[in-house]
């Protein structure tokens, strides 16, 4: 009898970890998720405990095998993709974290980045990396980590630490400690990777004194790194063999293979990525150049649009707010909602990303009435994600020129069917969400598949079928261009109001 194959897919996101797997026709078998929690120590810090972050991917891991019988030796490879540029430093020896895991999101960097602006580094820092001067990018948090933990510095110079994304934390944990290593993704999201050269960049690391020793090595994103410790897998070693930040492993996952190719992520940020092919399109309107991926011999760029808070604001009228009870209530909210579009809420909460990138804005509501009532607010924050993906999408076309007439959508929040036809009717284009919204794990799947000839090609993957569901536009101009403006003047106003 043929032993069954499969790929397990790991999906490690800023607030939950999922494991995947999946069958040579890259159908799922089975899922696993866990939250992982975050902690705020000040306002605009969010971090995360390491070992948090491992031990949910240990037990979605396990989750997934003993829910679907599949065995470690069933397994053909690991791929993992996972949230970017959140920055872990931990001792080489003892494999202890130093300090928590500084989230993307945290902005307790916001000095740095700002004596580096003021000393007219962030052309050159955009030149070099494609990233704007921002506090999500990993650079200023691994300083920050390095001036505030006691000797950090020095046992950094001894070379004592070590430094990763969670892509190179993870796969030290699953490795036993025998791989340190990234991919091309990853590192493009440090701030310290030149992404014309391809390599760390030695002037980079001498501005923000980083010892060249902490540093993993960069590999492809489709390759065996190691394999895993069979104590940290359940006695089996397996290939790892596909690593992604996760916003490309979903563009990978959605058969993002084409020059012009775009698609949405909505998933506590909302991140919109356009393949630009061989090379990196420099933005004239800060959005971000990175590397798509690096497989099967060539690497391939994309510009990028990050919105930080998308399914975050949902969270909120959750947790903090307590109007809903689940996700999926506020598409009968905004459907029961009957005032003409006119409240607009700007969700800020770490200041304003793409387009804008002002970290001082703070999040406002507009447009309330006497009569405004929850729905209309609740409805007021699923078209913030869309009007925010809007001012993302309309910066591509003027960075590109590429028209963008069909939007590819994925993520949680892109299970939101109102939500799906207010994006399209207000982005005047077709927005195609694939059949499985989590098409980030499959993205890992196929990188890691890829590498151990488990499918041959890119061609193999794209003759699997895929269906969804396209939402097209029905709104007219006119309106379209009504509530748009009535957006544009909600974020200038959160940008004039400085508490
Ligand atoms: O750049 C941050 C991004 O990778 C986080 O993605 O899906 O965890 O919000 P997500």
């Amino acid at each position: 009898m043929i032993k069954p194959e499969y790929i397990l897919a790991v999906d490690q996101g800023t607030t939950a970890s999922r494991a995947k797997i999946f069958n040579q026709n890259g159908r799922r078998v089975t899922e696993a998720e866990t939250p992982v929690p975050q902690s705020y120590p000040h306002p605009g810090w969010i971090e995360q405990n390491p070992h948090d972050i491992w031990h949910s991917v240990q037990s979605v891991i396990a989750s997934a095998m003993i829910n679907s019988g599949v065995r470690p030796d069933e397994i053909k490879a690991i791929g993992i993709a996972t949230q970017r540029e959140t920055t872990i430093v931990w001792d080489k020896q003892t494999g202890q974290p130093i300090y928590n895991a500084i989230g993307w999101q945290s902005t307790q960097t916001t000095a740095i980045v700002e004596k580096l602006r003021a000393d007219g580094y962030a052309e050159m820092l955009h030149e070099k990396t494609g990233l704007p001067l921002n506090t999500a990018f990993s650079a200023s948090k691994l300083r920050w980590i390095l001036d505030n933990v006691p000797n950090a510095q020095q046992r950094a110079e001894q070379g004592e630490l070590l430094f990763g994304t969670v892509d190179t934390w993870l796969v030290w944990k699953l490795s036993g400690g025998k791989a340190f290593v990234t991919d091309y993704t990853n590192a493009s999201r440090t701030m310290l990777f030149n992404i014309n050269t391809l390599t760390w960049d030695a002037e980079l690391l001498k501005l923000f004194n980083i010892p060249a020793t902490m540093l993993p090595a960069i590999k492809t994103s489709s390759e065996v790194y190691a394999t895993t410790e069979s104590y940290q897998f359940f006695g089996g070693q397996v290939p790892i063999a596909g690593l992604a930040g996760d916003q490309q492993a979903a563009l990978i996952g959605q058969m993002g293979f084409e020059t012009g190719f775009t698609k949405n992520t909505y998933g506590a940020g909302s991140f919109i990525l356009l393949n630009t092919g061989d090379q990196p399109v420099k933005s004239s309107h800060n959005l971000i150049a990175t590397v798509a991926y690096a497989m099967q011999g060539e690497i391939k760029y994309a510009l990028e649009g990050s919105i930080f808070v998308a399914g975050s604001a949902i969270q909120w009228l959750h947790d903090g707010l307590h109007m809903i009870e689940t996700e999926p209530e506020t598409k009968d909210a905004a459907l029961r909602s009957t005032n003409a579009n006119e409240v607009y809420f700007v969700p800020a909460f770490s200041g304003l990303s793409a387009p804008y990138w002002d970290p001082n804005a703070r999040g406002a509501v507009f447009g309330v009435s006497r009569g405004t009532n929850k729905d209309d607010f609740i409805k007021a924050t699923l078209q913030s994600i869309a009007y925010q993906t809007r001012d993302v999408i309309e910066t591509l076309r003027a960075d590109t020129g590429f028209p963008i007439s069909t939007m590819h959508a994925d993520g949680s929040a892109a299970r939101n069917t109102y939500l799906m036809q207010f994006q399209a009717d207000i982005l005047n284009a077709n927005v195609h969400r694939s059949v499985d919204e989590e098409t980030t794990a499959l993205g890992a799947a196929f990188l890691a598949g890829l590498a151990v000839g488990y499918w041959d090609s890119i061609e193999d993957i794209k003759s699997m079928t895929v269906t969804g569901r396209t939402f097209t536009p029905t709104m007219s101009q006119a309106e379209q261009n009504k509530l748009y403006h009535g957006w544009q003047q909600a974020v200038r106003a959160t940008q004039i109001f400085k508490p």
